[in-house]
Protein backbone atom coordinates (compact mmCIF):
# COMPACT_ATOMS: atom_id res chain seq x y z
CA UNK A 1 0.00 0.00 0.00
CA UNK A 2 1.75 3.29 -0.82
CA UNK A 3 0.86 6.63 -1.84
CA UNK A 4 2.11 5.20 -5.61
CA UNK A 5 -1.36 3.23 -5.84
CA UNK A 6 -3.78 6.27 -5.45
CA UNK A 7 -5.25 6.39 -8.62
CA UNK A 8 -8.39 8.89 -10.01
CA UNK A 9 -10.92 7.43 -11.90
CA UNK A 10 -12.52 11.29 -14.03
CA UNK A 11 -15.69 10.48 -16.29
CA UNK A 12 -16.16 13.53 -18.29
CA UNK A 13 -19.05 13.44 -20.67
CA UNK A 14 -20.76 16.02 -23.23
CA UNK A 15 -23.07 16.54 -25.71
CA UNK A 16 -20.72 17.94 -28.59
CA UNK A 17 -23.39 17.24 -31.61
CA UNK A 18 -24.56 14.34 -32.84
CA UNK A 19 -26.20 13.03 -35.86
CA UNK A 20 -29.46 13.24 -37.07
CA UNK A 21 -30.86 15.27 -34.47
CA UNK A 22 -29.96 14.16 -30.53
CA UNK A 23 -29.39 10.89 -31.78
CA UNK A 24 -26.27 9.64 -31.93
CA UNK A 25 -22.60 10.24 -31.57
CA UNK A 26 -20.52 10.54 -34.68
CA UNK A 27 -17.51 8.33 -35.06
CA UNK A 28 -15.44 10.91 -36.20
CA UNK A 29 -15.78 13.30 -33.14
CA UNK A 30 -14.99 10.28 -30.90
CA UNK A 31 -11.34 10.30 -32.99
CA UNK A 32 -11.46 13.52 -32.46
CA UNK A 33 -11.19 13.26 -28.80
CA UNK A 34 -9.68 9.71 -28.56
CA UNK A 35 -6.72 11.93 -30.92
CA UNK A 36 -6.29 14.28 -27.99
CA UNK A 37 -6.26 11.69 -25.11
CA UNK A 38 -3.76 9.41 -26.58
CA UNK A 39 -1.57 11.78 -26.82
CA UNK A 40 -2.11 12.67 -23.04
CA UNK A 41 -1.16 9.10 -22.32
CA UNK A 42 1.63 9.21 -24.26
CA UNK A 43 2.88 12.19 -22.72
CA UNK A 44 2.14 10.87 -18.83
CA UNK A 45 -0.66 13.02 -18.07
CA UNK A 46 -3.15 10.46 -17.89
CA UNK A 47 -2.07 6.91 -17.44
CA UNK A 48 -5.32 5.25 -19.46
CA UNK A 49 -8.16 5.91 -21.49
CA UNK A 50 -11.35 4.97 -23.16
CA UNK A 51 -13.38 6.56 -25.45
CA UNK A 52 -16.91 5.98 -26.15
CA UNK A 53 -20.76 7.52 -26.48
CA UNK A 54 -24.22 6.98 -25.09
CA UNK A 55 -26.60 8.59 -27.34
CA UNK A 56 -25.70 11.80 -28.17
CA UNK A 57 -23.49 12.22 -25.65
CA UNK A 58 -19.55 11.95 -25.80
CA UNK A 59 -17.54 9.70 -22.63
CA UNK A 60 -14.13 10.50 -21.45
CA UNK A 61 -13.25 7.63 -19.32
CA UNK A 62 -9.67 8.60 -17.97
CA UNK A 63 -7.28 7.16 -15.04
CA UNK A 64 -4.69 9.44 -13.92
CA UNK A 65 -2.85 10.22 -10.38
CA UNK A 66 -3.71 13.76 -10.00
CA UNK A 67 -6.62 13.56 -7.99
CA UNK A 68 -10.32 15.04 -8.79
CA UNK A 69 -11.19 18.34 -9.89
CA UNK A 70 -7.73 18.86 -11.20
CA UNK A 71 -6.93 21.55 -13.67
CA UNK A 72 -4.99 19.35 -15.95
CA UNK A 73 -7.00 16.76 -16.60
CA UNK A 74 -10.21 18.84 -16.60
CA UNK A 75 -8.37 20.88 -19.02
CA UNK A 76 -7.38 17.91 -21.38
CA UNK A 77 -11.53 16.60 -21.24
CA UNK A 78 -12.37 20.37 -22.43
CA UNK A 79 -9.93 20.20 -25.32
CA UNK A 80 -10.96 16.52 -26.27
CA UNK A 81 -14.28 18.00 -25.80
CA UNK A 82 -13.60 21.40 -27.74
CA UNK A 83 -11.46 19.18 -30.73
CA UNK A 84 -14.35 16.99 -31.34
CA UNK A 85 -16.59 19.96 -31.16
CA UNK A 86 -14.74 21.25 -33.76
CA UNK A 87 -15.35 18.14 -36.32
CA UNK A 88 -19.17 18.43 -35.42
CA UNK A 89 -19.25 21.78 -36.74
CA UNK A 90 -17.91 20.92 -39.83
CA UNK A 91 -19.85 18.04 -40.13
CA UNK A 92 -22.78 19.96 -39.51
CA UNK A 93 -23.95 18.06 -36.86
CA UNK A 94 -27.05 18.25 -35.06
CA UNK A 95 -26.46 20.83 -31.78
CA UNK A 96 -22.74 21.09 -32.49
CA UNK A 97 -20.95 22.87 -29.29
CA UNK A 98 -24.12 22.27 -27.39
CA UNK A 99 -22.89 21.74 -23.76
CA UNK A 100 -19.93 23.79 -24.05
CA UNK A 101 -21.66 26.43 -22.64
CA UNK A 102 -18.71 28.89 -22.31
CA UNK A 103 -15.59 29.90 -24.55
CA UNK A 104 -13.29 30.40 -21.10
CA UNK A 105 -11.75 27.68 -19.39
CA UNK A 106 -10.81 28.47 -16.23
CA UNK A 107 -9.27 25.36 -14.52
CA UNK A 108 -12.30 23.41 -13.61
CA UNK A 109 -15.18 21.81 -16.32
CA UNK A 110 -17.90 22.15 -13.66
CA UNK A 111 -20.24 24.66 -14.28
CA UNK A 112 -19.11 24.74 -18.13
CA UNK A 113 -21.67 22.01 -18.97
CA UNK A 114 -20.45 19.04 -19.06
CA UNK A 115 -21.04 16.26 -16.42
CA UNK A 116 -18.14 14.76 -14.34
CA UNK A 117 -18.09 11.73 -12.08
CA UNK A 118 -14.40 11.64 -10.12
CA UNK A 119 -13.11 9.37 -7.34
CA UNK A 120 -9.65 8.74 -5.89
CA UNK A 121 -9.01 5.76 -3.77
CA UNK A 122 -6.36 3.34 -3.06
CA UNK A 123 -5.96 0.44 -5.62
CA UNK A 124 -7.01 -2.71 -3.91
CA UNK A 125 -5.24 -5.80 -5.34
CA UNK A 126 -8.17 -6.41 -7.66
CA UNK A 127 -9.98 -3.10 -8.47
CA UNK A 128 -13.45 -3.81 -10.32
CA UNK A 129 -15.72 -1.11 -11.17
CA UNK A 130 -18.71 -0.54 -12.79
CA UNK A 131 -19.12 2.81 -14.90
CA UNK A 132 -22.99 4.03 -15.40
CA UNK A 133 -23.44 6.63 -18.56
CA UNK A 134 -27.46 7.76 -19.21
CA UNK A 135 -29.22 9.64 -22.42
CA UNK A 136 -32.28 11.24 -21.89
CA UNK A 137 -32.60 11.27 -17.91
CA UNK A 138 -30.86 13.53 -15.13
CA UNK A 139 -28.72 12.86 -11.89
CA UNK A 140 -31.63 12.30 -9.90
CA UNK A 141 -32.28 8.93 -11.95
CA UNK A 142 -29.24 7.25 -10.06
CA UNK A 143 -31.03 7.80 -7.03
CA UNK A 144 -33.81 4.64 -7.04
CA UNK A 145 -30.75 2.53 -8.03
CA UNK A 146 -28.21 3.85 -5.51
CA UNK A 147 -30.40 3.44 -2.57
CA UNK A 148 -31.31 -0.26 -3.53
CA UNK A 149 -27.61 -1.05 -4.20
CA UNK A 150 -26.28 0.26 -0.83
CA UNK A 151 -29.43 0.61 1.02
CA UNK A 152 -31.58 -2.02 0.41
CA UNK A 153 -30.96 -6.07 1.46
CA UNK A 154 -33.59 -7.26 -0.47
CA UNK A 155 -31.29 -5.71 -3.27
CA UNK A 156 -28.03 -6.17 -1.74
CA UNK A 157 -27.42 -9.68 -0.01
CA UNK A 158 -23.72 -8.42 1.07
CA UNK A 159 -25.49 -6.08 3.66
CA UNK A 160 -26.68 -8.68 5.36
CA UNK A 161 -24.32 -11.63 4.40
CA UNK A 162 -20.63 -9.39 4.34
CA UNK A 163 -19.46 -8.18 7.93
CA UNK A 164 -17.35 -5.34 5.38
CA UNK A 165 -20.65 -4.25 4.50
CA UNK A 166 -23.40 -4.75 7.47
CA UNK A 167 -22.15 -1.04 9.11
CA UNK A 168 -24.32 0.16 5.68
CA UNK A 169 -23.08 3.47 3.71
CA UNK A 170 -22.91 7.62 3.99
CA UNK A 171 -24.76 8.69 1.47
CA UNK A 172 -24.15 12.64 0.61
CA UNK A 173 -27.23 14.45 -0.74
CA UNK A 174 -27.06 17.40 -2.83
CA UNK A 175 -29.80 19.78 -2.95
CA UNK A 176 -29.11 20.93 -6.69
CA UNK A 177 -31.73 24.21 -6.46
CA UNK A 178 -30.01 25.24 -3.13
CA UNK A 179 -26.54 24.08 -3.38
CA UNK A 180 -26.37 22.64 0.10
CA UNK A 181 -25.66 19.09 0.82
CA UNK A 182 -26.12 16.61 3.84
CA UNK A 183 -24.65 13.41 4.87
CA UNK A 184 -27.37 10.65 5.87
CA UNK A 185 -26.61 7.12 7.57
CA UNK A 186 -27.95 3.97 6.48
CA UNK A 187 -29.23 2.41 7.84
CA UNK A 188 -29.78 4.22 10.59
CA UNK A 189 -31.57 7.38 9.10
CA UNK A 190 -33.59 5.47 5.64
CA UNK A 191 -36.43 7.33 6.23
CA UNK A 192 -35.02 10.47 6.35
CA UNK A 193 -32.82 9.57 3.40
CA UNK A 194 -36.04 8.30 1.58
CA UNK A 195 -37.93 11.82 2.16
CA UNK A 196 -35.05 13.47 0.57
CA UNK A 197 -34.04 11.69 -2.38
CA UNK A 198 -37.63 10.57 -3.63
CA UNK A 199 -37.89 14.00 -5.03
CA UNK A 200 -34.97 13.18 -7.40
CA UNK A 201 -35.06 16.43 -9.42
CA UNK A 202 -34.38 18.54 -6.17
CA UNK A 203 -32.55 16.14 -4.13
CA UNK A 204 -29.35 13.71 -6.12
CA UNK A 205 -26.95 11.45 -4.39
CA UNK A 206 -23.80 12.85 -4.82
CA UNK A 207 -21.41 10.05 -3.25
CA UNK A 208 -21.64 7.15 -1.17
CA UNK A 209 -18.91 6.07 1.48
CA UNK A 210 -18.56 2.64 3.33
CA UNK A 211 -19.02 3.52 7.02
CA UNK A 212 -16.64 1.06 8.54
CA UNK A 213 -13.39 2.78 6.56
CA UNK A 214 -14.78 6.31 4.57
CA UNK A 215 -13.81 4.38 1.91
CA UNK A 216 -15.16 5.80 -1.70
CA UNK A 217 -18.32 3.51 -3.01
CA UNK A 218 -19.95 5.71 -5.85
CA UNK A 219 -20.06 8.99 -7.21
CA UNK A 220 -22.76 10.39 -9.62
CA UNK A 221 -22.24 13.79 -11.84
CA UNK A 222 -24.52 16.49 -10.19
CA UNK A 223 -24.62 18.87 -12.62
CA UNK A 224 -27.66 20.20 -13.89
CA UNK A 225 -26.94 21.53 -17.22
CA UNK A 226 -30.25 23.67 -17.17
CA UNK A 227 -29.77 25.22 -14.02
CA UNK A 228 -26.18 25.94 -15.32
CA UNK A 229 -27.48 27.57 -18.33
CA UNK A 230 -30.53 29.93 -16.96
CA UNK A 231 -32.54 28.35 -20.33
CA UNK A 232 -33.34 24.85 -21.31
CA UNK A 233 -30.27 22.72 -22.95
CA UNK A 234 -31.43 19.28 -22.70
CA UNK A 235 -31.39 16.93 -19.67
CA UNK A 236 -28.13 16.28 -17.85
CA UNK A 237 -27.51 12.65 -18.77
CA UNK A 238 -25.60 11.47 -15.89
CA UNK A 239 -22.85 9.44 -15.24
CA UNK A 240 -21.68 7.43 -12.33
CA UNK A 241 -19.05 4.89 -11.02
CA UNK A 242 -19.59 2.42 -8.65
CA UNK A 243 -16.61 0.51 -7.02
CA UNK A 244 -17.60 -3.47 -6.56
CA UNK A 245 -16.70 -6.64 -4.97
CA UNK A 246 -14.62 -7.29 -1.60
CA UNK A 247 -17.05 -5.45 0.62
CA UNK A 248 -18.54 -3.04 -1.66
CA UNK A 249 -21.70 -4.43 -3.31
CA UNK A 250 -20.89 -7.69 -5.90
CA UNK A 251 -21.06 -6.38 -9.87
CA UNK A 252 -24.60 -8.52 -10.00
CA UNK A 253 -25.74 -6.63 -7.05
CA UNK A 254 -24.49 -3.58 -8.59
CA UNK A 255 -26.43 -4.65 -11.88
CA UNK A 256 -29.67 -5.70 -10.43
CA UNK A 257 -31.90 -2.81 -9.76
CA UNK A 258 -31.93 -2.03 -13.41
CA UNK A 259 -33.91 -5.12 -13.99
CA UNK A 260 -36.58 -2.63 -12.62
CA UNK A 261 -36.71 0.08 -15.75
CA UNK A 262 -38.00 2.57 -13.28
CA UNK A 263 -39.43 6.01 -14.32
CA UNK A 264 -36.93 8.70 -15.07
CA UNK A 265 -37.54 12.77 -16.01
CA UNK A 266 -35.99 13.35 -19.47
CA UNK A 267 -36.90 11.33 -22.62
CA UNK A 268 -38.57 13.72 -25.37
CA UNK A 269 -37.47 17.08 -25.00
CA UNK A 270 -36.38 16.56 -21.50
CA UNK A 271 -39.96 17.02 -20.51
CA UNK A 272 -41.32 13.82 -19.74
CA UNK A 273 -41.36 10.60 -17.45
CA UNK A 274 -40.29 7.14 -19.12
CA UNK A 275 -38.58 3.88 -18.43
CA UNK A 276 -34.72 3.65 -18.02
CA UNK A 277 -34.71 0.85 -20.53
CA UNK A 278 -30.64 -1.02 -19.89
CA UNK A 279 -28.88 -1.40 -23.13
CA UNK A 280 -25.46 -2.71 -24.69
CA UNK A 281 -23.60 -0.56 -26.49
CA UNK A 282 -24.45 -1.33 -29.21
CA UNK A 283 -27.87 -0.27 -28.69
CA UNK A 284 -26.73 3.15 -26.97
CA UNK A 285 -28.77 5.36 -29.18
CA UNK A 286 -32.31 7.24 -28.74
CA UNK A 287 -34.82 6.01 -31.40
CA UNK A 288 -38.43 6.10 -30.34
CA UNK A 289 -39.76 9.64 -29.51
CA UNK A 290 -35.67 10.34 -28.49
CA UNK A 291 -35.70 7.74 -26.18
CA UNK A 292 -36.38 5.77 -24.30
CA UNK A 293 -33.82 7.11 -21.52
CA UNK A 294 -30.73 4.33 -21.61
CA UNK A 295 -28.43 3.23 -19.85
CA UNK A 296 -24.88 1.64 -20.72
CA UNK A 297 -22.70 -0.26 -17.61
CA UNK A 298 -19.21 -0.93 -18.86
CA UNK A 299 -17.41 -3.16 -15.87
CA UNK A 300 -13.13 -2.24 -15.81
CA UNK A 301 -10.64 -3.70 -13.65
CA UNK A 302 -8.39 -1.16 -12.70
CA UNK A 303 -5.05 -2.27 -12.51
CA UNK A 304 -2.03 -0.21 -11.88
CA UNK A 305 -4.22 2.60 -13.24
CA UNK A 306 -5.20 1.17 -16.19
CA UNK A 307 -8.02 0.23 -17.54
CA UNK A 308 -8.63 -3.10 -18.22
CA UNK A 309 -11.91 -4.20 -20.31
CA UNK A 310 -14.38 -2.89 -20.73
CA UNK A 311 -17.48 -5.58 -20.81
CA UNK A 312 -20.91 -4.28 -21.79
CA UNK A 313 -22.60 -5.55 -19.03
CA UNK A 314 -26.02 -4.85 -20.14
CA UNK A 315 -25.70 -6.92 -23.37
CA UNK A 316 -27.06 -9.83 -21.73
CA UNK A 317 -30.44 -12.16 -22.53
CA UNK A 318 -30.52 -11.34 -18.49
CA UNK A 319 -32.03 -7.77 -18.95
CA UNK A 320 -34.41 -8.89 -21.96
CA UNK A 321 -37.44 -8.78 -19.87
CA UNK A 322 -36.51 -5.82 -18.66
CA UNK A 323 -36.15 -3.83 -21.94
CA UNK A 324 -39.41 -5.85 -22.72
CA UNK A 325 -40.94 -4.05 -19.51
CA UNK A 326 -39.54 -0.65 -20.77
CA UNK A 327 -41.16 -0.60 -24.13
CA UNK A 328 -44.39 -2.17 -21.90
CA UNK A 329 -44.16 0.69 -19.99
CA UNK A 330 -43.13 3.11 -22.93
CA UNK A 331 -46.52 2.00 -25.23
CA UNK A 332 -48.27 3.28 -21.66
CA UNK A 333 -46.80 6.38 -21.10
CA UNK A 334 -46.96 7.81 -24.51
CA UNK A 335 -50.67 7.16 -24.55
CA UNK A 336 -51.07 9.66 -22.13
CA UNK A 337 -49.58 12.05 -24.90
CA UNK A 338 -49.01 15.33 -23.73
CA UNK A 339 -50.89 14.96 -20.35
CA UNK A 340 -49.18 14.60 -16.97
CA UNK A 341 -48.07 12.54 -15.38
CA UNK A 342 -46.46 11.32 -18.85
CA UNK A 343 -44.94 15.25 -19.48
CA UNK A 344 -43.29 16.37 -16.48
CA UNK A 345 -45.07 18.61 -13.80
CA UNK A 346 -45.29 22.44 -14.20
CA UNK A 347 -41.93 23.13 -11.75
CA UNK A 348 -39.46 21.01 -13.99
CA UNK A 349 -41.40 22.38 -17.14
CA UNK A 350 -40.00 25.89 -15.93
CA UNK A 351 -36.55 24.75 -17.48
CA UNK A 352 -38.09 23.99 -21.04
CA UNK A 353 -39.50 25.86 -23.59
CA UNK A 354 -42.75 25.44 -22.37
CA UNK A 355 -43.21 29.16 -20.46
CA UNK A 356 -42.64 31.27 -23.40
CA UNK A 357 -46.02 29.60 -24.72
CA UNK A 358 -47.90 30.21 -21.71
CA UNK A 359 -46.57 33.55 -21.74
CA UNK A 360 -48.34 34.01 -25.02
CA UNK A 361 -51.18 32.93 -23.52
CA UNK A 362 -50.79 34.93 -20.22
CA UNK A 363 -53.26 38.02 -22.25
CA UNK A 364 -55.76 36.10 -22.99
CA UNK A 365 -57.06 35.30 -19.47
CA UNK A 366 -60.13 37.33 -18.49
CA UNK A 367 -61.99 37.38 -15.18
CA UNK A 368 -63.78 34.15 -14.36
CA UNK A 369 -67.16 35.30 -13.15
CA UNK A 370 -68.83 34.78 -9.73
CA UNK A 371 -64.93 33.21 -9.25
CA UNK A 372 -65.16 34.84 -5.37
CA UNK A 373 -68.44 33.30 -4.67
CA UNK A 374 -68.51 29.64 -6.34
CA UNK A 375 -65.05 29.00 -7.28
CA UNK A 376 -62.40 30.24 -4.96
CA UNK A 377 -61.33 27.88 -2.47
CA UNK A 378 -62.83 28.66 0.87
CA UNK A 379 -60.83 26.38 3.22
CA UNK A 380 -56.47 26.51 2.54
CA UNK A 381 -54.96 22.65 1.73
CA UNK A 382 -53.22 22.72 5.26
CA UNK A 383 -56.62 23.36 6.79
CA UNK A 384 -58.47 20.29 4.83
CA UNK A 385 -54.86 18.24 6.30
CA UNK A 386 -56.18 19.38 9.53
CA UNK A 387 -59.97 18.72 9.41
CA UNK A 388 -60.40 22.44 10.66
CA UNK A 389 -63.00 24.48 9.25
CA UNK A 390 -61.82 27.95 8.57
CA UNK A 391 -62.93 30.88 6.39
CA UNK A 392 -60.99 33.63 5.01
C1 LIG B 1 -33.77 15.58 -25.03
C2 LIG B 1 -33.33 15.98 -26.36
C3 LIG B 1 -34.29 15.92 -27.49
C4 LIG B 1 -34.65 17.32 -27.97
C5 LIG B 1 -35.67 17.28 -29.12
C6 LIG B 1 -35.97 18.67 -29.67
O1 LIG B 1 -32.73 15.73 -24.10
O2 LIG B 1 -32.21 16.37 -26.54
O3 LIG B 1 -35.42 15.18 -27.17
O4 LIG B 1 -35.15 18.08 -26.91
O5 LIG B 1 -35.17 16.48 -30.17
O6 LIG B 1 -34.79 19.25 -30.07
P1 LIG B 1 -34.72 20.69 -30.77
O7 LIG B 1 -35.45 21.64 -29.89
O8 LIG B 1 -33.24 20.94 -30.85
O9 LIG B 1 -35.34 20.52 -32.12
MG1 LIG C 1 -28.67 16.06 -26.59
MG1 LIG D 1 -27.79 13.28 -24.39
Amino acid sequence: MGEERRVTISVIKADIGSIAGHHKVHPDTIAAATRVLAEAKRKGTIIDFYVTHVGDDLQLIMTHRKGVDSPEIHGLAWEAFKKAAEVAKELGLYAAGQDLLSDAFSGNVRGLGPGVAEMEFVERPSEPIVVFMADKTEPGAFNLPLYRIFADPFNTAGLVIDPRMHDGFKFEVLDVLEGKYVVLNAPEELYDLLALIGTPSRYVIKRIYRKRDNEIAAVVSVERLNLIAGRYVGKDDPVAIVRAQSGFPAVGEILEPFSFPHLVAGWMRGSHWGPLMPVSLRDAKCTRFDGPPRIVALGFQVTKGKLIGPVDLFDDPAFDEARRLAQQIADYMRRHGPFMPHRLGPEEMEYTTLPQVLEKLKNRFAEAKDYEKYIKPKIKKSELLTGEETHD
